[in-house]
C-alpha cells in the first residue's frame, strides 16, 4: 500500500479517489482533518477497504511510526501542509509548526522504517513530497518560468514554509541517501477546492450574490492546473521519477487574476445567470492588497514533460468549465462547508 498525508484536502482527496480507481494498491490516509481537511470529500469511498483513514499529526512520530509498521507502505506521498498564503500572514505559527516541524518529524520516521527494511523493499521505496511553485519567488513579466534550478526565493511565512520543508527533504536524500522526488506544482483548481481560494471563492461569492473581492489591481498572475492533472503528474513521478531529483509541474496557462474572475463570471452567467439579468461581473470589488503579494507565478515543465512524459489531459478551458459546473452540481458540499457543517462529518461517520 501507499501512505497517503492530508488525503483529506483539496488535492489529497482528489489524488486518493484517482488512485483508487486507477489501482488496486491500497492508500492509508493520515490526516489531521484541520478546518481543511474535509472527509466528506472522500464519502464515495465509504466502505472501500482499500482506503484506510486515520486521523492524526504528522508531527505525531509515535503514530507515524506505529502505522508505517503496521502498514509497511512502499511509498509515503507528503500532501499534508497549511496551504493558504493569506492565513499565513495572519498566523505563521501553524505553519511553521505542521509544514516545517511536521515534515521534519515525517522524514526522521520514515527515515527509521526505511532503515529497517530489507534490500528490495529499500531498493523500491519512495518518499514523494508534494511542494509548490511559490518557493521560487515572484517573477517580473518578461522573466523566463521557472525552472526546477531557478533559486529559492519565497516570500511568504507560507512559501517560506514549503521552501524549508523542501531543503529538508533534499538534505535528507543527500546525507541519508532516503529515496525521495519532489514536485513543485502550480496553482490548482477543480472539485474540492476550499472556497478560501480565488477559483471557488469566487463561485460561492457569485451565487451568493456577495462581493467577488479582487485583490489590488487584478493584475498578479498565476499559471493554473486543473488538479486531476497534477495527480498525474504525483503518479508518474512517483513511478519513473529519478531518486533526488525535483519536478515542476505545470499546465502552460499563466492569467491574470482578472481575467480569471471575468471568464468565472462569464461560464455562470451562462450557466446559471442571475435573476435580474445582470452579469455576475456586477459584483466584482476591488480590494486591499495582499501584503508582499508575488506578482506573477510560471512553470516551466519540460523536464516532466520529456524526461517522464507527462501531459495535462485539460485545457484551461475544459478545466474551468468542469469546476464551476462541478461547484453548480455540489451545492450541498458548498453548504456544508460554508455552515461548517462538514466537520460533523467525523462524528456521523465515525461514532
Ligand atoms: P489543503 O489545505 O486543501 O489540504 C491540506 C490537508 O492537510 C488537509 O486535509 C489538512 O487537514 C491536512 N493537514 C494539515 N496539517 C496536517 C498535519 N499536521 N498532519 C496531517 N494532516 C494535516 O491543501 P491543498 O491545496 O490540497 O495542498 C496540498 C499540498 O499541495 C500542500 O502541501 C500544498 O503546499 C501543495 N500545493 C498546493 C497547490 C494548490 O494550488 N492548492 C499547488 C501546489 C502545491
Ligand atoms: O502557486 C501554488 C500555490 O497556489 C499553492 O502553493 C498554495 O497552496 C495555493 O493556495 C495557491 O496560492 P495563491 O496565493 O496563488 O492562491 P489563492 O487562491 O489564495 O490566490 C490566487 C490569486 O488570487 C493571488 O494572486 C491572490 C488573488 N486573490 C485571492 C483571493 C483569495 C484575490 O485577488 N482575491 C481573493 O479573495
Amino acid at each position: 500500500m501507499i501512505l497517503v498525508t492530508g488525503g483529506a484536502g483539496f488535492i489529497g482527496a482528489n489524488f486518493v479517489l484517482d488512485w483508487l480507481a486507477q489501482s488496486d494498491e491500497p492508500v492509508l490516509n493520515l490526516d489531521k482533518l484541520t478546518y481543511a481537511g474535509n472527509l466528506e470529500n472522500l464519502a464515495s469511498l465509504q466502505g472501500n477497504p482499500r482506503h484506510v483513514f486515520v486521523q492524526g499529526d504528522i508531527a505525531d512520530s509515535a503514530l507515524v511510526a506505529r502505522l508505517l509498521a503496521e502498514h509497511r507502505p512502499r511509498a509515503v506521498l507528503n500532501f499534508a501542509a497549511e496551504s493558504h498564503v493569506d492565513r499565513s500572514i495572519h498566523g505563521p505559527e501553524d505553519f511553521i509548526q505542521t509544514n516545517i516541524v511536521g515534515s521534519f518529524r515525517l522524514l526522521e520516521a520514515v527515515r527509521a522504517y526505511w532503515g529497517g527494511l530489507g534490500e528490495t523493499e529499500k531498493a523500491g521505496f519512495r518518499f514523494l513530497h508534494v511542494s509548490t511553485d511559490e518557493v521560487y519567488g515572484s517573477l517580473a513579466p518578461s522573466d523566463p518560468a521557472f525552472t526546477e534550478t531557478h533559486r529559492y526565493e519565497p516570500n511568504s511565512p507560507y512559501s517560506a514554509s514549503k521552501a524549508a520543508s523542501d531543503h529538508l527533504v533534499r538534505a535528507y536524500h543527500h546525507t541519508y541517501g532516503l529515496p525521495v522526488l519532489t514536485t513543485n506544482c502550480s496553482n490548482n483548481y477543480g472539485p474540492f477546492h476550499f472556497p478560501e481560494k480565488l477559483i471557488p471563492l469566487m463561485i460561492v461569492n457569485a451565487l451568493a450574490g456577495k462581493p467577488l473581492p479582487v485583490y489590488g489591481d487584478g493584475m498578479q498572475i498565476r499559471d493554473w492546473l486543473y488538479v486531476r492533472d497534477h495527480c498525474s503528474a504525483i503518479r508518474r513521478v512517483l513511478q519513473a521519477g529519478k531518486l533526488g531529483e525535483v519536478y515542476n509541474v505545470g499546465g502552460w496557462n499563466e492569467k491574470p487574476n482578472i481575467e480569471i474572475v471575468n471568464t468565472l463570471c462569464a461560464l455562470l452567467d451562462e450557466l446559471r445567470p442571475r435573476a435580474d439579468g445582470k452579469s455576475y461581473r456586477e459584483q466584482i470589488t476591488y480590494v486591499k492588497d495582499r501584503p508582499g503579494h508575488d506578482r506573477r507565478y510560471a512553470i516551466d515543465a519540460r523536464k516532466l514533460e520529456k524526461e517522464l512524459g507527462w501531459k495535462p489531459a485539460e485545457t484551461f478551458e475544459t478545466g474551468i468549465r468542469k469546476t464551476v459546473q462541478w461547484y453548480l452540481d455540489h451545492g450541498d458540499w458548498v453548504a456544508h462547508v460554508q455552515s461548517g457543517a462538514y466537520r460533523d462529518w467525523v462524528q456521523k461517520q465515525y461514532a
